[in-house]
């Protein structure tokens, strides 16, 4: 098969029906498998074990030959496509050590001479060929590589507080209770029980000062963890601002109004405006409705209502901007007729932008000057 077709049809991203039928068949057949590995670990089943067994190996088969067409298909499928020594990084890559891993242990199970139902057990592993279809995994490595300095200091508190009042304990309760704190070791696991406030109740401690301390570890504890929630939380916070103002950078930067202004007004503008997709057929403004926002075609085409021809946008034009000058209701219906990528501009930032760069409203001012000349009066 040709590799560009090949390439294609793995393409994780890719929109082409192939692609999606690929990825339909790819996500049922792990569920089938999963339903059969679980299946096959209970004491009685329904379905027959046999068939489990088959439907596990079937999976298994798909997902060796998946890593076979990969490795093949590896040139194509690189980021540029054609990058040298593609087949040794996707071999080496996680991606490619999980599709490798899907594939192939269970066979090397087999042929160890593990029964196939125990074989089976691996294919738990295949949930992680999802990692490759979850775009927010990629998202939680991002935010976890940027705030790793600040996870690591909480993490080393959490062991300081973890072995100073782990240690304390064992000197006060070994005494009393030689099987729960009589090491070092039990003592600790008592305090990440505590520490985590899971609390199991297998460990109490007795002593005044041992439960002074028990209630000084659960405090300390809750509030470790709020602040690890709270570091990941502003860490994913600021990583979906800066994902999606590279995206809006992107898009504004395809509008020609927008187009020979430099890399830092393009940023500015970018942070004021709003990307919304609509499908071919949605309304996107009724004459007569009050106007709060206008909109850039970045691609796709929409149709104003005008008699008694109606007119046709397309991309790097703009509209709506009539209302929010004049402050009159819209002049005119408008409908999406091609699957329209836009760029919303509120209308305070309409006035905000008039301010800081009236070169660019002054353009979008005499566009409608010459718009509001041609109605029919
Ligand atoms: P607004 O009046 O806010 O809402 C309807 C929009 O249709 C209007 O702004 C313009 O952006 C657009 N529009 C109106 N007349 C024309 C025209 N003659 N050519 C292109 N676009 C128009």
């Amino acid at each position: 098969m040709d590799l560009r077709i090949l390439g294609t049809i793995l393409n994780a991203e890719a929109r082409d029906g192939s692609a999606r039928a690929f990825r339909w068949l790819h996500h049922g057949l792990l569920v089938l498998g999963l339903v059969a590995v679980v299946e096959l670990t209970l004491q009685s089943t329904p379905i027959d074990r046999r068939l489990l067994v088959d439907m596990a190996l079937l999976v298994t088969a798909f997902f060796a030959a998946e890593w076979l067409l990969r490795l093949l298909a590896a040139p194509r499928l690189a980021t540029p496509p054609g990058r040298p020594a593609a087949r040794r990084r996707y071999l080496l890559s996680f991606l490619g050590l999980v599709d490798l891993v899907s594939g192939w242990s269970i066979p090397l199970a087999l042929l160890a001479g593990l029964p196939a139902s125990e074989a089976a057990t691996l294919g738990v592993l295949w949930m992680l060929k999802l990692t490759r279809y979850v775009a927010g995994f990629a998202l939680i490595g991002r935010v976890l590589h940027n705030e790793r300095g600040a996870l690591l200091s909480v993490l080393a508190a959490f062991a300081i507080v973890l072995l100073l009042a782990g240690t304390a304990e064992y000197l006060l309760e070994r005494g009393g209770q030689p099987q729960t704190f009589g090491s070092l070791p039990a003592a600790l696991w008592w305090c990440i029980v505590t520490l985590t406030t899971t609390g199991y109740g297998d460990a109490i401690p007795a002593t005044d000062l041992g439960r002074v301390i028990a209630s000084l570890v659960m405090i300390l504890g809750i509030a470790i963890f709020a602040l690890w929630a709270g570091i990941l939380a502003s860490g994913f916070a600021a990583e979906i601002r800066r994902r999606d103002f590279l995206r809006t950078w992107a898009l504004v930067a395809r509008v020609p109004l927008f187009k020979q202004l430099g890399a830092q007004v393009i940023a500015e503008v970018a942070r004021l405006l709003r990307p919304r997709r609509l499908p071919a057929g949605a309304p996107l403004m009724r004459k007569g409705e009050p106007g709060d926002c206008m909109y850039f075609i970045v691609d796709g085409e929409v149709e104003v209502a005008l008699e008694p021809q109606p007119v046709r946008l397309g991309q790097g034009a703009f509209l709506g901007e009539m209302a929010l000058i004049t402050g009159e209701p819209r002049s005119a219906s408008v409908l999406v007729r091609r699957s329209a990528q836009l760029l919303a501009l509120d209308i305070a930032d309409f006035r905000a932008l008039a301010g800081q760069h009236p070169e660019l409203t002054s353009a979008i001012e005499a566009e409608a000057a010459r718009r509001r000349a041609k109605a029919p009066s």
